[in-house]
Formats: C-alpha cells, sequence, structure tokens
C-alpha cells in the first residue's frame, strides 16, 4: 500500500485513460484559436492542450488531436494547412459560455464566430481575425506540426512563433504589464470544470534568485524542523526567506516555549516570514 493509486496508460483504451490525463495535469490554459481555410472561412475552437515553450524566439504550442468521434484532424488543424496562420486568445470568464458552444464539433466551414454571436476586430499581421472582449490575443504564423500519432486521440502538436501580442488596457498594471488580478481568465480542470483566475485565487511569492536568499534544512533549528505547529508549507516559506543572521540560529540555545513561539510565528505566515524569522530571533535571544 502506497497510498497511491498507478496507472498504466498502454494498458487503457483512450476513453478509458483520457479522463485521467485531463484531471491529472492541472490546471491548463485555454487557446481560443481562430483560423482561416482557403475560401476566406472563418473557425474558432479552444484546445486547452496549450502553452508557452520559447521566450525569443516567442513560440507557443497547442494540440489539436485526431478526432476520437471521426478519426479525422479537426478543422484549425486543416485550415493551418491552407492559410499557416492564427490568433490565440485567453478566454476570460465573462466569454466562458461562448467558448464552451465553439467547442462542438460543426461541419468544416461552419463559423463557431457568428454561432457564438462574437464580434470580431481585424488583426495586424495575419488573415484571421481577432475576438473582441478578449483581455490577450496573439496573432502567430504556422512554424511546425509535428503528429504524436496517427490514431484516434493523437495530438498534432501545432508550434507556432508569436508575430503580435494585444493586451486589453483594462488589464495592464502600473508598468504597463498584464495584471492577472484584472484578467479574471479560466483555466480547464478535469471532467467539466474549469478554474478562475481572481485575486482572491492568486498568490504572489518572489523567486530566490540567489542561492545565498533561501535557508537550508540541515539550518533550521531542531525545534522548527519537529514543529508540529508549523505545517510544511510553513516551513516552505521560512526556508525561503533566509534571516539576516543566519548564522546565528545554530548556536541559539532552543526556545525556553516553542509551543507559543510557533503560534505566534504561523500567525506571521506566509506573507510575513521575516517578521517570523524576527520574532524567532528576539525572543530565543532574549529568552
Ligand atoms: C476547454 C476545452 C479545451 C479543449 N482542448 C482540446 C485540446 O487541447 N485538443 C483537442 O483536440 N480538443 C480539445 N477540445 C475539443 C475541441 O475544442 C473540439 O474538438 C472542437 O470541435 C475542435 O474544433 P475544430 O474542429 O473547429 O478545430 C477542447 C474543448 C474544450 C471545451
Amino acid at each position: 500500500m502506497t497510498g497511491y493509486k498507478t496507472i498504466d496508460p498502454a494498458t487503457l483504451s483512450l476513453a478509458e485513460w483520457h479522463p485521467y490525463l485531463i484531471g491529472s495535469v492541472i490546471p491548463r490554459p485555454i487557446a481560443w484559436v481562430t483560423t482561416m481555410d482557403k475560401e476566406g472561412r472563418l473557425n474558432l475552437a479552444p484546445f486547452s492542450y496549450f502553452g508557452a515553450f520559447s521566450s525569443k524566439p516567442p513560440v507557443l504550442a497547442f494540440s489539436p488531436s485526431t478526432s476520437a468521434r471521426t478519426g479525422m484532424p479537426k478543422d484549425t488543424h486543416l485550415n493551418l494547412l491552407e492559410v499557416p496562420e492564427c490568433v490565440i486568445h485567453i478566454v476570460p470568464y465573462s466569454l466562458a459560455a461562448r467558448m464552451n458552444i465553439t467547442t462542438g464539433e460543426y461541419e468544416r466551414g461552419v463559423n463557431e464566430i457568428e454561432q457564438a454571436g462574437l464580434e470580431i476586430l481585424p488583426s495586424v499581421a495575419v488573415r484571421p481575425p481577432r475576438i473582441a472582449g478578449t483581455p490577450v490575443q496573439i496573432e502567430a504564423s504556422l512554424r511546425q506540426i509535428i503528429p504524436l500519432g496517427e490514431t484516434p486521440g493523437a495530438g498534432q502538436l501545432v508550434l507556432v512563433d508569436v508575430l503580435r501580442l494585444h493586451l486589453a488596457e483594462s488589464i495592464l498594471d502600473a508598468k504597463g504589464y498584464p495584471d492577472p488580478r484584472k484578467m479574471d481568465v479560466i483555466a480547464r480542470l478535469g471532467a467539466f470544470w474549469y478554474a478562475r483566475v481572481t485575486s482572491e485565487s492568486i498568490f504572489w511569492m518572489k523567486q530566490p534568485r540567489n542561492p545565498s536568499e533561501v535557508l537550508a534544512w540541515h539550518e533550521l533549528p531542531r525545534d522548527i524542523r519537529e514543529s508540529r505547529i508549523l505545517s510544511a508549507s510553513d516551513i516552505g516559506h521560512l526556508l525561503a526567506h533566509r534571516p539576516a543572521d543566519a548564522e546565528l540560529l545554530s548556536k541559539l540555545p532552543p526556545p525556553a516555549n516553542p509551543q507559543s513561539l510557533h503560534q505566534d510565528m504561523k500567525a506571521l505566515l506566509p506573507d510575513r516570514a521575516a517578521e517570523a524569522w524576527a520574532l524567532y530571533l528576539q525572543r530565543v535571544q532574549f529568552a
């Protein structure tokens, strides 16, 4: 008994395996993609097998699989072979239901933009238009399609080069960068679950760029390592914020009342780790 359910995808059918994969690799951003066929007919569809994979050159990828229903490539894929350009939009909560409408496997040539009653804006560097009301719009050109298999469910990995990034002014911070607290975007989870990114659901965690900014596990005072009050997460935040006089820690006597000290430190975590350390050092030194 390991406490884990372990699954070998090779022993399962596509229908059996798919819910495990999409329920496990979460949250996934959603690329809502406009494309155009050679007659100029428009298409819009969402893809959550999606991400950014290179900053310079700026390269994104998404993966329209070979349809499990028809065994055929998706319209987005076929359109990219005819007009190798697209616009990728990040989906706001306000358009979640409209996005959901555009996932229907309509006949090729059916314009999901019209079906969902969406407004378009002209693009600058590509022929497919942009969807109005989306906070982020990325005009891109096809770099490569990598087939990951031929059977239904096999991803056809589409790599695209970013030509233009459009950001709604309403989502910008004071420096002109996108502010996640203003974007209200959604991400796909398993089954029909989604996550909504709001100021209440996100947190800020600066990267310790320099190893000297962090404390190593063995440098933690023993009472903290063995604390029954500070959680694994609390201790993680203490490790990530090395106190200025860290070398003192190993020389200090154990605190007289670790339980109440840990309670007081916990009240300052996760956001005020530096103050939690200051409290620790002050109480132990003046005990
Ligand atoms: C949120 C969401 C994410 C999706 N992600 C994918 C995906 O990553 N790959 C895929 O093949 N289909 C995905 N689908 C299903 C496609 O959107 C659907 O097959 C659509 O009809 C494809 O459109 P097209 O044939 O016009 O390209 C997703 C559906 C939804 C609602």
